[in-house]
Parts: structure tokens; C-alpha cells; sequence
């Protein structure tokens, strides 16, 4: 009997099979069992990024690989951690046991094990200022492999193309400064005081806001933002500055600028558009939504009514976030979206 793959869109998607694992010889052990019946296999860690856009014909494998290890140096905790701990647990137990570091990254959801992937950011921080390694499983022999360098930037890393198949992060190596530096540049915690704030009250303040804008995936399926922020050039940027005096902007290191996609998709009026059971959210324009009855086909018509309806009005193209999974594997969002 085919079996549920969890996920947060809260989507009626099924595989042949959904195995719990919670070593590396039961991940081996799985992989086996799927090349020996000839079906593909998908690592999963919570599904909160992820749109399943029809039944997986194969194995989802979830990854909770756990255990918390944790050792020092003169300048540096060196956690290493599995990579089917829970993200905001980690960053609770860090907090509680006064390794401040990860506190802008809070309630961020997913697995340990995903946040490399795409370099999960929130409130200024970026996973990349505390990765030290990266310890992937190659299936096929059953090597270990450290990575070091995960060539990461905005939504980005080698673990989305170098090492895309074939592949399983099983540890995360972090490396958290014990002199400790609050961030205190993005939206609301640009209130508190440096010299006197807290990790905790930091902690606190994302948890707030987060709670406040963006939607519990129990409550109201989604994946959180559906699209990237896009960056344009100077050039396309003066001429929308000027009709757009109010549109919300953060320049880049390279000159380019990055602008807010929530923002482009709320003035063209597609806040709470609903395409079947499929919406546009009413706080947050940048997530999409399942009221409940959606099905990924839903989804995808929205998300091309909001890719298209942006194009139209900025002659901005949006692109996807979150990963598409299809039938045999991942689908590539041109070949979706097009
Ligand atoms: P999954 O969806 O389970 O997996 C994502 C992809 O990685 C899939 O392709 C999967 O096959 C692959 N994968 C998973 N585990 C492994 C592994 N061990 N080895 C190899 N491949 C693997 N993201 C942000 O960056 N910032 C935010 O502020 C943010 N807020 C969010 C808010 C909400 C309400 C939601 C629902 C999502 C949000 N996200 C955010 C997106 C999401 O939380 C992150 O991308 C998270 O890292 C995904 O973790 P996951 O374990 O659920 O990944
Ligand atoms: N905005 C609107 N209308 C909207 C949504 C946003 O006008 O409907 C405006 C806001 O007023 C603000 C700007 O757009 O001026 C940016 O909004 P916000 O601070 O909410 O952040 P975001 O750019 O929409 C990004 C990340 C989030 C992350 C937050 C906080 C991306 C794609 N998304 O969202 O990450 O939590 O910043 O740092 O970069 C995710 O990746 O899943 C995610 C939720």
C-alpha cells in the first residue's frame, strides 16, 4: 500500500514506501533494498521546502540521524551535529547551554541536515557563517566525504548541483565564535541595544515575528517563501525606483540590487488570489498557501499566474525557492514553469 510523504504544503502525495532512518547502515541498508527493486529513492528531512507535483514512484528515506556532539577550541565551539536533528532544537539547545550564535535563525524548520543545502537565512544570518564541514555519504561505495567549502551564497550551494545525486548529508560540522557578536540589522531588531541585548532576546524577537508573518504549516500548509528574492542591475533598478519610490531594496556586493518579491507580488494586487484550493497568503505575499483542499496542481497554476502576472508589470522574473520532486525525482523549475 502506497504510504503519505510528509510534507509542509499538507499536499495528498504518496511513495511506494516512507523509511525512518536513524543511522548511516540503515540509510545504506535502504538504498540497497530501492536499487535492488529498481526505484529511485528521495532523502527527505521535514518536506518544508519541497512541493511534491504528483505520487513519488520510489522511496522516501527521512533522515534522523541525531546526536548533538560538541567540542572546543581557543576561539570556537566545534559542534557536530545529525543530520536529522531538528533545526530550531538545535538553536533552543545552543541558546540554553550559552552558545549564542544561531539566535537570528530561529524557528527556521527543517532538518540540521537541509540547512547547508540552500543556505537557509533569516533577520541577516546566513548558515554559512557557522558551517565548518559538511559529511555526505556517497551511496554507492559508502565513503564519507568532508566538504569545506560548500560554495554557498543567497538560497545557494554546491549541495544543489555537485552534489545533487547520489549523495546524503549525514553530519553538519558548525563553528560558533565564543566571542559572541549580536546582528542587529534586519526589520525589528534594529531597536535593541547592542551593548545590553541577549541571545535569548533575540531568540525571542525572530520567534515573534516570524509567528506573527508567516504561517504555521500545521495550521495552513506551505513552504515558506515559494519564490527568491530577485536581483536586478542598477540600470533596471533606476527606472522602477522612480515609479516606485516605496519599493523595498538591499544593495549587493556586486553592485546588483536585491529587491523584495513580496513586495512586487502584493502591488500587483495578488494578495489572497486563490487558484483552487491553492493561495496567495494574506499576511505575507511571498508564501503560498493550501486552504485545505489543494492539490500541487494548484500550486503550480498559481505560481505561474504570480511569475507571470510580476513579468507583466515589472518585467521581473521570478524563480523558485522550493524544490519540485516529480514521479522519478527532482523536476527542474524551468521545465515546470515555462
Ligand atoms: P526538505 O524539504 O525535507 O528537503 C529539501 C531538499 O533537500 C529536498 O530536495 C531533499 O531531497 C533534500 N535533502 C533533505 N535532506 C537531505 C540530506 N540529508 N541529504 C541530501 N539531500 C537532502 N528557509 C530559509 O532559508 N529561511 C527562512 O526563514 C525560512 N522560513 C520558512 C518558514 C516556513 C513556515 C517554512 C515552511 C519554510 C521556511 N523555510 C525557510 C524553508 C525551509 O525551512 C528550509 O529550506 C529548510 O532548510 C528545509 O528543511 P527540510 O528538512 O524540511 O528540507
Ligand atoms: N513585503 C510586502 N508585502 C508582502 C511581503 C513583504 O510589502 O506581502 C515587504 C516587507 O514590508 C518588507 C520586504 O517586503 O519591506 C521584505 O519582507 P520580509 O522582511 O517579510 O522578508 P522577505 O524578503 O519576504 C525573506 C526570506 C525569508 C526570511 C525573511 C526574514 C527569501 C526568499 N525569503 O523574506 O525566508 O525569513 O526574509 O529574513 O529570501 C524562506 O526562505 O522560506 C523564508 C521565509
Amino acid at each position: 500500500m502506497k504510504k503519505l510523504i510528509p510534507n509542509t504544503f499538507n499536499l495528498p502525495v504518496y511513495a511506494n514506501d516512507v523509511i525512518t532512518v536513524n543511522s548511516i547502515q540503515q540509510l545504506l541498508d535502504c538504498y540497497e533494498q530501492a536499487t535492488s527493486k529498481n526505484l529511485p529513492i528521495l532523502v527527505l528531512g521535514e518536506g518544508s521546502n519541497t512541493l511534491f507535483t504528483e505520487d513519488f514512484g520510489g522511496i522516501i528515506i527521512i533522515n534522523r540521524i541525531k546526536a548533538i556532539t560538541v567540542t572546543e577550541n581557543e576561539h570556537y565551539w566545534l559542534i557536530k551535529v545529525g543530520a536529522g536533528e531538528i533545526w530550531h532544537q538545535l538553536v533552543r539547545y545552543l541558546i540554553d547551554n550559552n552558545m549564542p550564535g544561531l539566535e537570528n535563525l530561529a524557528l527556521i524548520p527543517g532538518c540540521v541536515g537541509s540547512a547547508p543545502i540552500q543556505n537557509i537565512g533569516a533577520y541577516g544570518v546566513e548558515f554559512e557563517k557557522f558551517s565548518d564541514y559538511i559529511e555526505l555519504l556517497e551511496l554507492a561505495t559508502g565513503k564519507l566525504i568532508r566538504v569545506t567549502d560548500g560554495k554557498y551564497s543567497y538560497r545557494e550551494s554546491i549541495f544543489k548541483s555537485q552534489y545533487l545525486e547520489g549523495f546524503v548529508i549525514v553530519h553538519v560540522g558548525l563553528k560558533i565564535a565564543k566571542q559572541w557578536q549580536p546582528i542587529l540589522d534586519y526589520g525589528e531588531l534594529k531597536n535593541f541595544d547592542p551593548s545590553t541585548v541577549t541571545a535569548r532576546a533575540i531568540f525571542d524577537k525572530v520567534s515573534e515575528v516570524r509567528r506573527a508573518k508567516l504561517p504555521d504549516p500545521k495550521v495552513l500548509g506551505n513552504a515558506g517563501s515559494f519564490f527568491k528574492n530577485p536581483v536586478i542591475d542598477q540600470i533596471q533598478y533606476d527606472i522602477l525606483i522612480k515609479c516606485y519610490p516605496s519599493m523595498p531594496s538591499y544593495p549587493q556586493a556586486n553592485g546588483c540590487i536585491k529587491v523584495a518579491a513580496g513586495w512586487l507580488i502584493e502591488q500587483c494586487g495578488l494578495k489572497g488570489k486563490k487558484v483552487g484550493g491553492a493561495a496567495v497568503h494574506d499576511k505575507q505575499a511571498l508564501v503560498l498557501v493550501n486552504n485545505g483542499n489543494a492539490i500541487a496542481q494548484d500550486v503550480i497554476d498559481l505560481a505561474h499566474l504570480v511569475i507571470n502576472t510580476v513579468q507583466q508589470k515589472f518585467n521581473i522574473s521570478l524563480s523558485p525557492e522550493i524544490r519540485f520532486i516529480g514521479k522519478h525525482g527532482e523536476i527542474k523549475p524551468n521545465v515546470l514553469l515555462s
